[in-house]
């Protein structure tokens, strides 16, 4: 079993749902089966009762006496005009449509009466010129039957909590195992990130040296000027791979969660942090015209800085990547709504096809549009942060017609 430590709030999120679906589907499955074996036994314990009253009226009819007085059954003798039948018998009876019918000659039936609020079976036979009927009183039946479904609505009862208990203890173990891989494999990406981060620096900042160095030597080395164009531009290329390669391998880091852990209670102004990115972006924008708004004060945000400040920074990274050396980008911050911020990053480049709107949040998506394009991983790590944070984020472009970014997060106040 892994030591766990506590996973990113999506995986967490994804992990509760996927043991809550379990949990419902376990328990739901409990319970049809609890009630079809109620319905049963109802059901069985009805069809004994009938055929014991017909048993009993059948014996009567049989071998009983109209003046002998037997619990819950009464006999009457209907002989042409005299009726005989016990001191005592419930008013109604003898049932006199069963008895004209035998008379006629009909086969022996039997009836199901209601008088006033008590249920009676009827079953009436002729012989010869005689007419017998008998008449149960099904009051201890159906007192048996309410004792019987009030039973099993408790036992329904202890069932509906016994099989949330269980299909939440189930739900849980039977997730465990998805828990450990994601586990394992966050620790796969982190270490791996991990080990490749330094010999990675290193590799770039040995570029950069060389390609310093080649810049100064390129004239006082004699080399033909056009070989030493070449080596420059190789070496710069060089340089922005590795630094590509980096920030893939900062990315990966951060999306196995060694960043987001610490720190994610700090409260922080959303328009300094702002200002901060922009001010650490300035070296890239050559000749960009990048403006800063922000409308109302006091917007702060409750989180990770580290990570807001990282979305941020996603977003303004891509805006300069798309946009020519002359371009404009706009970062502007302002409230929409009750204790909602929405910062926005537009800018005026490449912008991208309507279609893949949603897909540029996907990690390695690859473009819908024709033509080999594929993503990366930093908007899907900026939808992350922003999940994390209680937020959303969201995308329109058009191609040629620059591209637009809003990130809405709550406020703490
Ligand atoms: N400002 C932007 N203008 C146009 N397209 C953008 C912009 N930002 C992001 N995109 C599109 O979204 C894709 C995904 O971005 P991202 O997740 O940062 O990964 P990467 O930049 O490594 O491809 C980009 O490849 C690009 O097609
Ligand atoms: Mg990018």
């Amino acid at each position: 079993m892994l030591r766990r430590s506590a996973p990113p709030a999506p995986e967490r999120r994804m992990l509760a749902r996927a043991a809550a679906v379990l949990a419902c589907r376990i328990a739901s499955g409990f319970l049809v089966a609890l009630a079809l074996l109620g319905f049963c036994a109802y059901r069985v314990v009805l069809d004994e009762q009938r055929t014991q009253a017909r048993h009993e009226m059948a014996m009567a009819l049989d071998l009983g006496s109209p003046d002998q007085a037997i619990p819950c059954l009464w006999l009457f003798e209907v002989d042409g005009a005299s009726v005989r039948h016990a001191p005592q018998v419930p008013a109604g009876f003898p049932l006199q449509s069963a008895v004209a019918g035998a008379q006629a000659g009909a086969p022996p039936a039997q009836t199901h009466v209601t008088v006033g609020k008590t249920d009676f079976e009827v079953l009436t036979v002729r012989r010869g010129a005689v007419v017998r009927q008998a008449v149960f009183d099904t009051w201890y039946q159906q007192a048996d039957l309410d004792h019987l479904a009030r039973a099993l609505l408790l036992a329904g009862l202890l069932g509906v909590v016994l099989a949330t208990v269980t299909g939440a203890v189930l739900g849980r173990r039977s997730i465990a195992p998805l828990g450990d891989a994601l586990e394992r494999q966050r620790r796969f990406v982190a270490d791996a990130s991990h080990e490749l981060r330094t010999p990675l620096t290193r590799l770039h900042t040995r570029a950069q040296m060389l390609l310093r160095w080649q810049q100064e030597q390129a004239s006082a080395d004699g080399l033909p000027e056009e070989r030493s164009e070449r080596l420059t531009s190789e070496l710069r290329a060089m340089v922005q791979s590795a630094g590509e390669v980096n920030e893939v391998v900062e990315d990966l880091l951060m999306s196995a969660g060694m960043r987001t852990g610490p720190n994610r209670g700090e409260y922080f102004d959303l328009a300094t942090l702002a200002a901060e990115v922009i001010e650490a972006e300035r070296p890239r924008l050559a000749g960009r015209a990048l403006v800063l708004t922000t409308v109302g004060d006091g917007l702060i945000v409750k989180g990770a800085r580290s990570s807001v400040r990282r979305m941020i920074s996603t977003l303004l990274d891509n805006a300069v990547s798309h946009t020519t050396p002359t371009g404009r980008i706009e970062l502007s911050l302002r409230r929409a709504g009750r204790g909602i911020v929405e910062l926005d990053v537009t800018d005026d480049g490449d912008g991208f096809d309507p279609a893949d709107r949603e897909r540029i949040f996907e990690r390695f998506a690859q473009s819908g549009s024709p033509g080999p394009h594929h993503f990366g991983l930093g908007l899907a790590l900026a939808r992350e942060i922003a999940t994390d944070h209680g937020g959303t984020i969201r995308a329109v472009g058009r191609p040629g017609q620059g591209a637009a970014f809003t990130v809405r997060l709550p406020l703490t106040d």
